[in-house]
Order: structure tokens, then sequence, then C-alpha cells
């Protein structure tokens, strides 16, 4: 089989490590791709990954190549060619291609749908309100005494999401949003949702428009430093499982969303295939969905394909034709840790072009991968080019093992600036003590 992957963090990255394993796989192209995905060959034949130089949003540059190289299926990665309609585009010129169609993305692409849908099919999520004006919608922010978070609707490279602890910062918010349209037309409506206390992890799970099997348990680092503190970013790190939710848990949650939401879906006419994401916050009124993504989480895509055990273009496959009921997921039982490191200044800005090294090193530490994401080939060299420049996974035969293992690799890994959290799955472990 022929395979176009589209992307090129460390999300996809993983995706194509794991795809490449496939002994259906005679050949491989990444749009764009980065350094370490370049550098990924073939199980069968040895041959390497080929990365092409389209950005992920280029629909049309995208589907020209896919004409002329025709792989046999086209797997997609990040959220924003799902919600442009790439699925539907390819699909219209007879390729076969792997993600949400735009009307599914729409759980990502407009949080006031994933709302209004999560209430009408009775998925647990936080009271909540969607407005289209600002009056309306401090006047709700006051009933919640200020205490909420005030979501622009559309897609903000996850920045539109604010947090409030009382009416004033709520007013502020709903008039950044609002009326100064800090996210331009994704806020022209909002979501309010009441502020949720617990602790988040990540789900996901393969759907196939009638079947939805759920991953093991993840948990995401967002916060830019240690402890929780610093800006939002898009992850600093993850692992998984994590033993803030149990099995049983997670076999309830699963029941309690992907049964709805299938139903839902099913009822509204969304064909659903491809990967769902629900952020779950673990309340102690129980678990309560904050959000829908319509893909693959990055970094929790790392951890996760570390741990499966099986070919992943089978499961994709399964997914594009309706066959998902057939599979069996299986998960190593090891523990997978991913340690981001970013460059200096990230999420805010940073410099690029910095020298890599100690690469190699860190990859001949046993169970270690470490993953690529703002990375690119200069003169002979790796360099920085991104906020998020690595991914360093590792597995152990526990959370402590695999925590130790990264760790052990980061510091092999070196570049000017390099910043990472130093506590990446330290609460669970303090928590399991
Ligand atoms: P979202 O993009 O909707 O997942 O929001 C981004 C982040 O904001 C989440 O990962 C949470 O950490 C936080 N968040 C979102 N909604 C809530 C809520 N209702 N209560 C508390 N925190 C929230
Ligand atoms: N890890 C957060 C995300 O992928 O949205």
């Amino acid at each position: 089989m022929k395979l176009l992957v589209i992307g090129s963090g460390g999300r996809e990255h993983a995706l194509v490590w794991k795809l490449a394993q496939s002994p259906h796989v005679t050949q491989m192209w990444c749009a764009a791709g980065n350094a370490g995905i370049g550098l990924e060959r073939l199980a069968k034949n040895s041959v390497s990954v080929e990365c092409v130089n389209i950005g992920a949003e280029d629909l049309p540059k995208l589907l020209v190549f896919a004409q002329e190289k025709k792989p046999d299926l086209i797997v997609v990665g990040p959220d924003n060619p799902l919600a442009l309609g790439i699925v539907d585009l390819f699909q219209q010129h007879g390729l076969r291609i792997w993600g949400v169609n735009q009307k599914a993305a729409q759980f990502e692409s407009s949080k006031v749908f994933s709302q209004k849908f999560m209430e009408k099919y009775g998925i647990p999520t936080a009271a909540a309100g969607t407005f289209s004006e600002a009056r309306p919608a401090k006047a709700f922010c006051a009933t919640l005494g200020g205490k909420c978070v005030v979501k622009a609707d559309g897609l903000a490279l996850g920045k539109g999401v604010l947090i409030c602890t009382n009416e004033a910062e709520a007013e502020k918010a709903v008039d950044e949003i609002m009326v100064g349209k800090a996210f331009g037309v994704a806020g022209a409506r909002v979501v309010i949702q009441e502020f949720l206390e617990g602790i988040e992890v990540s789900l996901h799970a393969l759907c196939d428009g009638k079947t939805a099997k759920i991953f093991p348990t993840s948990q995401d680092h967002k916060r830019a430093l240690d402890g929780d503190l610093g800006l939002n970013t898009g992850g600093m790190g993850t692992y998984s499982p994590t033993p803030f939710m149990t099995d049983a848990q997670l076999t309830d949650t699963a029941r309690q969303v992907l049964e709805p939401f299938m139903r839902g879906c099913l009822a509204e006419g969304i064909d659903y295939r491809g990967l769902l994401y629900p952020g779950v916050m673990l309340t102690k009124h129980g678990p309560k969905i904050l959000e829908f993504n319509a893909r693959f989480g990055d970094p929790e895509t790392q951890v996760y394909l570390t741990r499966l055990e099986n070919d992943l273009v089978e499961l994709l496959d399964a997914s594009v034709t309706g066959r998902l009921d057939e599979m069996e997921l299986t998960w190593n039982p090891l523990a997978s840790v991913c340690v981001v490191m970013a460059s200096g200044g990230y999420p805010g800005s940073y410099e690029k072009g910095g020298i890599i090294t100690g690469l190699d090193a860190a990859n001949a530490l046993p169970n270690v991968k470490v993953f690529h994401a703002g990375t690119a080939k200069a003169g002979g060299q790796i360099v920085t080019n991104g906020g998020r420049v690595l991914g360093v996974t590792a597995l152990g035969r526990d959370l402590t093992t695999a925590q130790a293992t990264a760790y052990a690799a980061v510091e092999k890994i070196h570049f000017d600036g390099a910043q990472f959290r130093r506590d990446i799955a330290a609460r669970a472990l303090a928590s399991s003590r």
C-alpha cells in the first residue's frame, strides 16, 4: 500500500513511525513532514519516508499531489484541514482518506455545536449557555458568580478559552471575544461554561460511523511551567495510562459518552469516521466533557502509539470502511511517558534554527523514541524549527521507570534555550504513592 500522511508535528511523526511498521506499506509520503519523519524507513522494504513541501492547509496542492501519486490511503493529522473539508474534497475525487468529514469536524471547529449536541443527547458536561450577543452572555456569567470559562465558538489556535474567577474578569472576557473580536469571527458566538474543579484527562476513541473503540487513558500537561503554572500550550508532555481513572471508570465513562455520541451522530446524519478525543474533567460529581476534538491529540498520540500493538494501517482502514466491530485493540501493558522539549519562549515568541545535538544518543537508549515536531534539516544538521521541538518518549514497566527513562533521554539532547517541564507524570506518581 502507498500512504500519504498530512501534517508536520510530533503527532504526525508518531503516526508515520507506527504506520511505517506495517507490512502492508511499501511507500509513504508526508506533507509537509519534519526532519525526524524524513529519517523513518518502512519495515517492509527499508524505503525512506519522503517529505513533500506542501502545507496541511493547502488543499488544492495536496489534491494535485494525491491525484498524481494515487496513495491507497491518506491519513490526516491536524484539525484545520479537517475543518476545511479535506475529507469531503478528496472523497469527491475518488480518493481514500482517513479522518472526519467537515460535518463531523464541527465537534471541534464549533464549541457551540458541541455544547448543544452534548445537551441534546445527554452527554455529561458543564452547565453552560451559548450566546451571540454580549449582554445576555454577561448576565449568564453573573448567574455563575463570574466563576466560569468563556470560550470562543470557532478555532482560535487553542487560545480562545478564557478562565474567569469573578464577574469583572468574566465581563472583560466577553468584551474581549465578542466586542474586541480578539479571535475574529471565531468569537462571533461564545459558549460559557461553569468552572469545573477536578483532574483533567484525555480520552481517545477510534470511530467508524457505527462503532467507537476506546483507547486506554492518558493525561496531558497543558501549562508551560512545572506545577501547572505559566501559559497554556498545545501540551508539554503526556503519559499513559493515568492512575486518576480506573479501568472500571473508563468503561463507565465510555458508556456515558460514546453511546449517546454515536446515537446522536446517527440521528443528526453525521457519519463520524475518524478519531474522537474528548477532554474530560473528573469532578466530584463524576466525569464531565469539557470539549471534543476530532483528531488525535498531540502529544497524546506519542504515548498511545508507542503502546498500541495493532497494525495501525489495519485499524485506520477498518475505520474508513466501517469494520471496526471486527477489530480488537490491544495495548502494551507498559507505561509510556512523553516529555516535550520546546524552544525557549514558547508559547510566546521564540527563535528558530538552533542546532540540536544528542538525538542519536537519546534514541539509542532502550525503550526510547524521540519524536520530532518543529525540526528541520539545515546543512547536514538538525535544527529547531517551531515552538514544540521534540517529544521524547519512553516505555517502562511502570510510570516511575518510563518517566526516569524519558528524562535520561532528555538529558542527552541539547539545543540553545531548550525548555521542558521536569514534572511530567509527577502528580500521578505522587498520587499512587
Ligand atoms: P478546551 O479547549 O475547551 O478544552 O479548553 C482548554 C482548557 O481550559 C482545558 O484543557 C481546561 O484545562 C480548561 N477548561 C475548559 N473548560 C473548563 C471548565 N468548564 N472548567 C474548568 N476548566 C476548563
Ligand atoms: N494535547 C492537546 C491537544 O492535542 O489538543
